[in-house]
């Protein structure tokens, strides 16, 4: 297992090129189920999710291709037959979001058996509502041996409610309903980029969705899907966490290949706890996608509460809470998404910062002077949070399991490297 070794106490400065957001690829990557013509995606991050979600689709008897391009990977993908319409608990557990593969392969091809993802790091995160609106859409859904299997003998419209947002669950009934017969409306969706950047793509195949983006989302269903070409948005989580590292080591960073507006609660935190964040104004045909992090002077503690989009992501907590450990004062720091998304507080606790915990809150005391520990990260968002501390702790720091990280950061250490970090992988074989 590859470690993370990191020398602390250095400014970050110069620039930094933002990757495609893992979590609009995933989906994106399963629309092309929907059809048999060939999808071709653009700025696809180098994450390890994006290969466990290709060797699923390589189980399912999907062709895909990878070609290297200037920004991200090129991935070709055509389904024109399924083997089996199978995804194994062996990948599942590596990867929740495999369960985006329900909706499509539901609606194109009546059949899907997805082992269930069960409890993980974070929380119990159930799939309830997909298959509830699944349920809804005329599929049949039964359990057997860890896995749910749901048939369909053609899908038809109808209104569904989600009880609780879910991204992931308003993308997968968002595929399932363009093929289905009639008309689906979706309350209560998710409002994220990510939702809007798939119903961009499943339009250009000739899906009819409107009001993506909002909480009502209206798919009419047609009889058949077409191949598209499409490029994925910019990841917000990736270029939230390099604003952050900017912000906690006092350097200045400019995060190029962002988009400024999917950041706009992240924004106004750093600059409420005294960060200067710097919009390029763009020149009316190009630019406007590179913010630039001045930092130096004092933090103020500032409490955050995570919300559904727009309001601050659940996926930047973890690296707030390093934030807040370098900001004077107390921070009371709410989690409403996830109900166990604490666990790099302990390890964060370990290199001297004083937190206290109680259920989903956490109050943050700074500032202290974090100390550079053997530590070991716990989850994707968690990972990055033990980075960032030990890019502000005094002295050395050892990260180990940070296959985590891997899932979900493009080589985030050749990254940071480029802009003055001292971080290194550690390979077991070293
Ligand atoms: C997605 C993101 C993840 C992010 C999360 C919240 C992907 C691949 N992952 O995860 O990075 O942290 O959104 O922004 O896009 N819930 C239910 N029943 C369900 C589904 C969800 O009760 O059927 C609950 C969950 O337990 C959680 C809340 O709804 O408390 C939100 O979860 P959800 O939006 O579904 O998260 P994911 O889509 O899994």
């Amino acid at each position: 297992m590859d470690k993370f070794l990191i020398t602390g106490g250095r400014p970050l400065h110069g620039r930094v090129v933002t990757s495609g957001a893992k979590n609009a690829a995933l989906p994106a990557l399963t629309a092309a189920l929907l059809t048999d013509e060939r999808v071709v995606l653009h700025n696809i991050p180098r994450v390890r999710d994006i290969s466990t979600l290709r060797s699923l689709l390589e189980d399912l008897g999907v062709d895909s291709s990878v070609t290297h391009e200037a920004h991200g990977n090129c991935i070709e993908i055509e389904t024109r037959q399924l083997l089996n319409p199978v995804a194994p608990y062996e990948l599942v557990k590596q990867m929740r979001a495999s369960i985006l593969v329900l909706g499509p392969l539901v609606a194109r091809f009546g059949h899907a058996r997805v082992s269930l993802p069960g409890g993980c790091a974070i929380g119990v995160r159930p799939v309830n509502l997909h298959l509830k609106g699944l349920e809804k859409l005329g599929a049949t859904i039964s359990f057997d041996h860890g896995y749910v299997d749901a048939r369909a003998n053609g899908l038809h419209g109808a209104d569904f409610y989600f009880d609780t947002i879910s991204v992931t669950g308003t993308e997968n009934l968002m595929m399932a309903a363009t093929l289905a017969d009639g008309v689906t409306v979706l309350e209560n969706a998710a409002r994220e980029p990510e939702v809007q950047d798939l119903a961009d793509l499943l339009n250009k195949m000739g899906a009819n969705i409107e009001g993506a983006g909002t909480h009502k989302i209206c798919i009419r269903g047609v009889s058949r899907l077409h191949g598209a070409e499409h490029s994925i948005i910019p990841d917000r989580i990736e270029a939230g966490t390099f604003l952050t590292a900017a912000a906690i080591t006092g350097g200045e960073l400019a995060v190029e290949l962002c988009n400024p507006a999917h950041l706009t609660a992240v924004i106004a935190k750093l600059e409420g706890v005294g960060v200067q964040v710097v919009r390029d104004a763009g020149n009316g045909t190009s630019g406007g996608h590179t913010l630039t992090v001045k930092a130096g002077g004092k933090l103020r503690a500032l409490d955050v509460t995570t919300q559904e989009y727009p309001g601050f992501p659940t996926d930047m907590q973890a690296q707030y809470m390093t934030l807040m450990t370098q900001a004077e004062g107390s921070s009371v720091i709410t989690e409403t998404i996830f109900e166990n998304r604490f666990m790099h507080a302990l390890e964060l606790a370990r290199m001297g910062a004083d937190i206290t915990m109680n259920g989903r809150r956490a109050v943050v005391r700074g500032k202290t002077q974090l100390s550079g520990a053997k530590i070991q990260a716990s989850d994707l968002r968690a990972s990055a949070s033990l980075v960032l501390a030990g890019l502000a702790a005094e002295g050395e720091t050892l990260i180990d399991r940070v296959y985590h990280i891997d899932r979900g950061y493009e080589r985030i250490e050749e990254k940071l490297t480029r802009v003055g970090a001292k971080i290194t992988r550690v390979s077991e074989s070293d």
